[in-house]
């Protein structure tokens, strides 16, 4: 009997910033990936720019009816990274239902029917890692729907650990990542603000997260945990 062959690394959420970091370190090492989005071409374009052994596929979280079909073609899953974020300007004066049913859909009701339709084609040693974020310590003007679904990650973190052992499920709740897509054109002020509250004297970049994330999925006796990455920034 030879060594079992490392599964399928999926990564919804595959297509940009960190995910597709993530995605690009996997690949690097010679690992099977998959990279997810909302559109087929994208996802397709994106894989063939990472190369390596990566395929990309259309999986839309905010219809979750439809995720289960979006994934049939997908098996032997030893990895299944939660990284898609569709971001709103949200507060409850101006309260913009649409948005909100969007990410909130996406992000609790499609990363929970994305882990269900996989399961049954996950291997024997698999592990599972959500995204949040620390706008669910630290909220910020317009963050009530992100600050709402990232503390829900935090709450889905422990019932899956607990009702699919001894599938290991994580979350990874970055700081402010200077180098992701979503924030490094933000104005300079915003981001010095950032750094100045930041004990590392910096912002902290993808590729530390993706690292992050990486250990979350691979060590065997991280389980149920809601780990954050923020170089301190919460500290101050
Ligand atoms: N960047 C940060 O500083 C930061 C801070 C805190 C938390 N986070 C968290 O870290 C994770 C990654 O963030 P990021 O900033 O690196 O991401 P990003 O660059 O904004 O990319 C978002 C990803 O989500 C996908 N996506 C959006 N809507 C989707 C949907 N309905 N169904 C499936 N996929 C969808 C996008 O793919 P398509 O566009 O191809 O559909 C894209 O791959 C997120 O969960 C985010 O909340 C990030």
């Amino acid at each position: 009997v030879g060594p079992v062959p490392d599964g399928t690394i999926v990564i919804i959420g595959g297509t940009s910033g960190i995910g597709r970091a993530l995605a690009e370190a996997y690949a690097g090492r010679g690992r099977t990936v998959v990279v997810a989005g909302r559109d087929a071409a994208r996802a397709q374009a994106v894989a063939g720019e990472i190369g390596g052994s990566t395929t990309g596929i259309a999986v839309d979280l905010a219809r979750p009816a439809d995720v289960a079909d979006a994934l049939a073609g997908t098996s032997g899953v030893q990895h299944l990274v939660l990284a898609a974020i569709d971001r709103d300007d949200n507060r409850a004066r101006e309260f913009d239902l649409d948005g909100a049913l969007r990410l909130v859909t996406m992000k609790l009701v499609g990363y929970t029917e994305a882990i269900h339709a996989l399961l049954p084609r996950l291997t024997g040693d698999a592990s599972i890692l959500l995204f949040g974020g620390l706008a669910k310590d630290r909220p910020y003007p317009g963050s009530t729907t992100v600050t709402t679904v990232n503390g829900g990650i935090e709450g889905l973190v422990r019932t899956l650990a607990t009702e699919l052992a001894p599938i290991r499920v994580n979350a990874l709740h970055p700081g402010i990542v200077g180098d992701s897509p979503a924030w490094a054109g933000k104005p300079p002020a915003v981001l010095e603000a950032v750094r100045a509250r930041t004990p590392l004297g910096r912002l902290i970049t993808m590729s530390e997260v993706a690292g992050a994330a990486a250990f979350l999925l691979e060590n065997g006796a991280v389980n149920g945990v809601n780990l954050a990455v923020d170089g301190g920034w919460l500290l101050m």
